[in-house]
């Protein structure tokens, strides 16, 4: 994870270093730092937390400079800076970036993963190092080789070529104070010119409106800049245009970005259809109409809430397209030596398109020879640009780090997607399609909030936020909808949740039930009632608390949410989904954590 920023230009460097930055605490926000380059003069600030711990600091005046040796209050042309989340190391003001040796200093997104042999190499050779992160080899790596070789460009080609892992490093020497050394390899890195000034980037989003020429920088490519223009060490890249204007989001009068962002949840979802279904047609233009040719199954990767949209989906391929489909935990698949075959559709599910581990893996069946897909709500992104096809969720920008409207997004285009199979496969009668689309069309009422629930919700959290252990239980696509619930409860509650097929319990957790327990049931009438019923039974035999979630009464319930009758089980699925929410988000809000920015995570997971 973690953000980078780079500067060279004329400017206020610090102002724009923490501008950046802001735009990319979504990558982690355990501490931040950045360090000011003029001729030798070098200024390290450094704080723990949010960006805005960094910004106080410096404005007060007391965040002092922590490289001993040098004057502050210079004048500033070059500038690097970051935002961690913490990988090696706790986050400490010693462990944040940048990190330094005796005259140069780096940022580093990624995880080097060889670092232990090089630090050990490295003190052998009498480097001396201060943090316990594995980003600090980086500096030391390139001064041991400067010191040898008395050459800056070849240091820092040599260091590159030492390292293991995924990284985008930004560094900054003393020797040749006027430049930046860059690099990518696995974690995104863009670099953009403007007049007279070059600026570095994770994302684009600190870029837009400060300049339009970019490059998305491919892995294996780096060079250095200086205010002269751009060595580049190979010429595999190419320049874009920047959109000018960002889309930015505010909270609009809402307590949390995530309460916005559910209720946001009707109208995005009604973007996410316009142009893929009419009244009687599914359309999907984005997708070729050979697409499943010589194709007998789709697999799909994902990581956290979009894998549960994933398994959502695998659902409804079987049940509506008849087509297999497996579902894969990205971080999983990468490594289990996986069986690809070209008959495989491979889709990827991702809201920021940054995932680094749902990255490899949609790269892994690319270069299988696989076609590929990916569902994704930000364009551009690094998935984006690798697979075949993509597919956007028109969510908006999500800022909640607990993910709520890219899933229902994610859910309603898979679905959408399932029937855009079912009708090329000619598997789907028409009076079945038109049902389908007739449900697609209510999703968005589905989606609405309704106060009376979320007082509920509001009320129902005093209790439960003593919850010491939550199960959320359901079958078919309820089982994902439970393991999504269970997801934004610990996310952001800090409480224990599982999330389970109703009828699992019996072999085996059905042993934790107690007074204590408590028990969130997921019990649609279109689907499975029944069993659902007998399963929420055998845990109210033996103490459970129980909370129903149902358009029809459950007397053995102790607190019951009622949802409305539909004709649909996705559409009961839509409304349960936004009780989960809600429910999570009230007892956050009463435990008074951060809901936006949670404790420990970070909005999109760049390293694996
Ligand atoms: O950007 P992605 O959809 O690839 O992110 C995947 C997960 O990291 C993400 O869904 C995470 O689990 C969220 N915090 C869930 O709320």
């Amino acid at each position: 994870m973690c953000g980078i920023v780079g500067y060279i230009g004329h400017k206020d460097t610090a102002s724009i270093l923490l501008n950046g930055l802001k735009e990319l605490e979504y990558r982690g926000y355990d501490s931040a730092g950045i360090a000011l380059l003029e001729n030798k003069n070098i200024e390290i600030f450094k704080a723990i937390g949010k960006i805005k711990n960094l910004e106080e600091k410096i404005k007060s005046g007391e965040a002092k400079a922590t490289h001993p040796k040098e004057p502050a209050n210079a004048k500033f042309t070059i500038g690097i800076g970051h935002t961690r989340w913490a990988t090696h190391g706790k986050p400490t003001e010693l462990n944040a970036h940048p990190h330094m040796g005796e005259y140069s200093y780096v940022v580093h997104n990624g995880i080097i993963e060889n670092y232990k042999e090089l630090k050990a190499e490295l003190e052998s050779a009498g480097h001396k190092f201060l943090s316990q992160t594995d980003t600090e080899v980086i500096v030391h790596l390139f001064e041991y080789y400067n010191n040898k070789l008395q050459d800056t460009k070849a240091a820092f080609k040599n260091t590159i070529e030492r390292l293991q892992g995924a990284y985008s490093i930004l560094l900054i020497t003393k020797e040749e104070s006027e430049k930046i050394f860059f690099f990518k390899h696995g974690s995104p890195l863009i670099i953009a010119k403007g007049d007279e000034e070059i600026l570095f980037s994770s994302s684009d989003a600190p870029l837009i409106g400060l300049v339009s020429q970019v490059v998305y920088l491919e892995d294996g490519v780096g060079g250095i800049a200086d205010s002269k223009g751009i060595e580049f060490f190979s010429d595999n890249y190419s320049w874009a245009t920047l959109p000018t204007s960002k889309l930015t989001a505010q909270k609009n009068g809402f307590r949390f970005f995530m309460e916005k962002e559910i209720y946001e949840q009707s109208d995005v979802v009604s973007d996410s259809m316009i142009g893929r279904l009419s009244d009687d047609e599914i359309l999907f233009d984005e997708l070729d109409e050979n697409i499943l040719d010589g194709i007998n199954e789709i697999k799909i990767c994902a990581c956290g809430t979009s894998y549960h949209a994933a398994l959502t989906a695998s659902y409804l391929f079987e049940r509506l397209a008849k087509i297999r489909c497996s579902v894969e935990i990205a971080s999983e698949f990468r490594y289990k030596e996986p069986l690809l075959t070209q008959e495989t559709l491979f889709v990827v599910v991702s809201q920021s398109g940054e995932t680094a581990d749902t990255l490899e893996a949609l790269k892994m069946a690319k270069d299988a020879g696989l076609k590929t897909i990916v569902v994704c709500n930000v364009d551009n992104s690094s998935m984006t640009r690798v697979a075949d096809t993509t597919i956007l969720t028109r969510a908006g920008i999500e800022k909640g780090v607990a993910s709520t409207k890219a899933f229902s997004t994610q859910t309603v285009v898979l679905w959408i997607m399932a029937l855009f199979f079912a009708k090329k496969r000619d598997i789907i009668s028409k009076e079945d399609l038109q049902n389908e689309i007739h449900a697609l069309r209510e999703v968005p009422k589905s989606l609405m909030v309704d106060s009376d629930i979320h007082e509920k919700t509001k009320r129902l959290s005093k209790r439960y936020l003593h919850g010491h252990g939550f199960f959320f239980i359901g079958r078919d696509v309820f089982f994902p909808l439970a393991l999504e619930g269970a997801l934004k409860l610990k996310e952001i509650s800090y409480l224990h949740a599982e999330g389970y097929p109703s009828g699992e319990m019996k072999h085996g957790p059905i042993a934790l039930a107690d007074t204590e327990l408590f028990t969130i049931a997921l019990m649609p009438q279109h689907l499975l009632y029944d069993k659902v019923k007998s399963n929420v039974e055998e845990l109210s035999a033996r103490d459970s608390t129980i909370c129903a979630i149902s358009p029809l009464d459950f007397e053995l319930s102790d607190d019951f949410i009622k949802t409305q009758k539909t004709d649909h089980y996705m559409l009961e699925f839509f409304e349960m989904l936004v009780v989960l929410q809600l429910l999570s988000m009230e007892i956050a809000v009463r435990l008074e954590n951060d809901v936006d920015m949670p404790r420990n995570l970070a909005k999109s997971v760049t390293v694996e």
